[in-house]
C-alpha cells in the first residue's frame, strides 16, 4: 500500500517533520511512504496512495499561501477524494496557531471528500488529537527533534488505520 506526505516548507522544518511521518508509516509492514514537496509532487504516486497526509508551517497563525494555492489547484488533479486524509504543522511559538493551521487543513480535505484521521485520544499516550504540530527552536527552548516521537508515531497510525480501512 502506497501513503503519501506532502507539504509546503521554506526553511526546512516542515520537511523534516514530513519526513519522519514517512518513516513512521514505513514501519508498518507493506507499507510504501514518500514526503514530496508542493513544488515536486509525484502525482502517480499521490494518485497510487491510499492515504495523504498534508502539512504547512504557521504563518500569522494560518497555512501559508502557497500551500493554499495547492490544495485549490494542485490536489483536484490528484483524486484524493475517498483516501484517508491528515495533517500537521509546525510553528515557531508554542501559541503560534499550529490547532488553526491543520484545522483549516483539514477542512479543506473534507471539503474534496477526504476521510480524516489523526488517531485522536483512542491511541492513548502520546494524545494527537487534531494532528502533530512541531515548535521549532525559540526563546521557550524547544527544539524540533523534541517532537520527532510524536510524528513517527502519528505516521504509525496513519498507515495502521489505512491497512484497516483498504488493506
Ligand atoms: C511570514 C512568516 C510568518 C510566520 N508566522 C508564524 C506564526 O504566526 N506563528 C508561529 O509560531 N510561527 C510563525 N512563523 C515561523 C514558522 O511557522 C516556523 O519557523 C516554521 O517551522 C517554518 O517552517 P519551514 O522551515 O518548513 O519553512 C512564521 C514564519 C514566516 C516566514
Amino acid at each position: 500500500m502506497k501513503l503519501s506526505v506532502i507539504y509546503d516548507s521554506r526553511t526546512g522544518n516542515t520537511k523534516r517533520c514530513a519526513e519522519w511521518i514517512a518513516g513512521g508509516m514505513s514501519r508498518v509492514a507493506g507499507v510504501e511512504a514518500k514526503a514530496f514537496s508542493t513544488k515536486d509532487v509525484d502525482g502517480a504516486f499521490v494518485k497510487e496512495s491510499a492515504g495523504v497526509v498534508i502539512g504547512s508551517p504557521s504563518y500569522y497563525a494560518l497555512m501559508t499561501a502557497d500551500m493554499r494555492t495547492w490544495l485549490l489547484e494542485g490536489a483536484p488533479k490528484l483524486s484524493l477524494g475517498g483516501k484517508l486524509g491528515g495533517a500537521f504543522a509546525t510553528v515557531q511559538y508554542t501559541h503560534g496557531g499550529g490547532d488553526l493551521v491543520i484545522q483549516s487543513i483539514l477542512t479543506n480535505l473534507m471539503t474534496i471528500g477526504m476521510l480524516c484521521y489523526s488517531g485522536g485520544g483512542a491511541c492513548g499516550d502520546p494524545c494527537i488529537h487534531l494532528g502533530p504540530v512541531a515548535v521549532n527552536h525559540n526563546v521557550e527552548k524547544a527544539c524540533l527533534e523534541d517532537f520527532q516521537d510524536n510524528f513517527l508515531i502519528f505516521g504509525e497510525r496513519f498507515a495502521k488505520k489505512a491497512k484497516e480501512l483498504f488493506g
